[in-house]
């Protein structure tokens, strides 16, 4: 069967994209890194991709004189590759509405905390700093609102006292490789539907939530 052909989206390190990639080489992963698009030239990700053969675009804001007309040169990028499903990995740039409009219950994020928890920069120190004794990572649709849009999964950790951003963010960042390519599964299997503001996945025992077990 074709594999769903998935687009993604950087700004940075890359380390989310690498654990797809690596994902997407088992002959049995039903979807494929199509293309690899960064709005920064220095992104460390572009190199990843690179080794692996994936074509990538550097599209920067720059270049652009207002949000929807970078949307539109990204997404023409995406086009020209058959994407069929666009996954956010550490992609830092605000969208305007036009391109969640566009890829409309085709475009998912991973974000760094159990949202609607902590929205924005620097969300593990804003867990530290409430006092949360949980959080985790959450995969979720993206729509025009930031941070926002229907939870597909999230993972939870603890938050160890001794925490600091650097020690949560990484522990984080382990539930994130886990987590990201199932859901990339999930939708190229087919077994996402989506009914307004909810997230169904067929075949799971609790559909909207992976715990997972807490690391020693
Ligand atoms: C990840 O922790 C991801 O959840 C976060 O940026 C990091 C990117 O790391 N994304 C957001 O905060 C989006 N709001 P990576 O480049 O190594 O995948």
């Amino acid at each position: 069967m074709a594999k769903l052909r998935v687009g993604v989206l950087i700004s940075g390190r890359g380390s989310n994209l690498a654990a797809l990639i690596e994902a997407a080489r088992a002959a049995d992963y039903p979807a494929e890194i199509a293309c690899v698009v960064s709005n920064k030239a220095d992104a460390p990700g572009l190199a990843i991709a690179a080794a692996s053969g994936i074509p990538t675009t550097i599209v920067s804001h720059k270049d652009h004189p207002d949000r929807e007309s970078f949307d539109r040169a990204v997404s023409g990028e995406l086009e020209r590759q058959g994407v069929e499903l666009v996954v956010l990995a550490g992609f830092m740039r605000i969208f305007s509405a036009w391109f969640p409009t566009r890829w409309a219950d085709r475009l998912i994020n991973i974000h760094p905390s159990l949202l609607p928890a902590f929205k924005g920069m620097h969300v593990q120190q804003q867990a530290l700093d409430a006092g949360v004794r949980v959080s985790g990572c959450t995969a979720h649709l993206v729509i025009p609102d930031l941070d926002s849009g229907p939870i597909i999964a999230q993972a939870a950790v603890p938050v160890l006292a001794g925490d600091t951003e650097e020690t949560l963010s990484a522990r984080i960042l382990r539930q994130e490789h886990r987590l990201y390519p199932l859901v990339v599964r999930w939708f190229a299997e087919g077994r996402v539907s989506i009914g307004g503001d909810r997230v169904t996945v067929r075949g799971l025992a609790c559909d909207a939530m992976l715990l997972f077990s807490p690391e020693p």
